[in-house]
């Protein structure tokens, strides 16, 4: 039987009906239709599925939708302001921390939480802060350098 979940995505309310095994990330992807969160593993292993939950990184692989019951989420869609990029998207860009994409989201999203908690992370904290996130493509070095630019104040966060 379905039950209700009320959440907030990228700040918008939402009001859904969803069954107890129903995944967070089936909710993004599924009812809300912000499909920037991926599904790869869905075992909690590749990251790709990162978003924010009231402000902590979580990989919505793993976490009920009714465990999300009145919570705040944060998808990659919801790190722009309006056309703006956020630091850390201009950054991947600019320094190519991407070829497929396919684990950027998660890679922005877990770099977004370190940098929330932790400012001014030092290589190796980086490095930790996205050692949940898999990519196949970069070799993580290019993620590593774009993030260390934002720590430097390369990238300011639009107004
Ligand atoms: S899909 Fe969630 S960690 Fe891989
Ligand atoms: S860019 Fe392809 S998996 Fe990371």
């Amino acid at each position: 039987m379905k039950k209700e979940l009320k959440l907030k995505v990228n700040g918008q309310p939402y009001e859904l009906f969803v069954k107890p095994k129903t995944l967070l990330v089936e909710v993004l992807r599924d009812l809300v239709g912000l499909t920037g969160t991926k599904r790869g593993c869905s075992s909690s292993s590749c990251g790709a599925c990162t978003v924010m939950l009231n402000g902590m990184s979580v990989k919505s692989c793993s976490v009920l939708a009714l465990q999300a019951n009145g919570a705040e989420v944060v998808t990659v869609e919801g790190l722009a302001k309006g056309n703006e990029l956020s630091p850390l998207q201009r950054a991947f860009l600019d320094h190519g921390s991407y070829q497929c994409g396919f684990c950027t989201p998660g890679m922005l999203m877990s770099t977004t939480a370190l940098l929330t908690e932790n400012p001014k992370p030092t290589k190796l904290e980086i490095k930790e802060g996205i050692d949940g996130n898999i990519c196949r493509c970069t070799g993580y070095n290019s993620i590593v350098r774009a993030v260390t630019a934002v720590v430097k104040g390369e990238y300011k966060e639009a107004k």
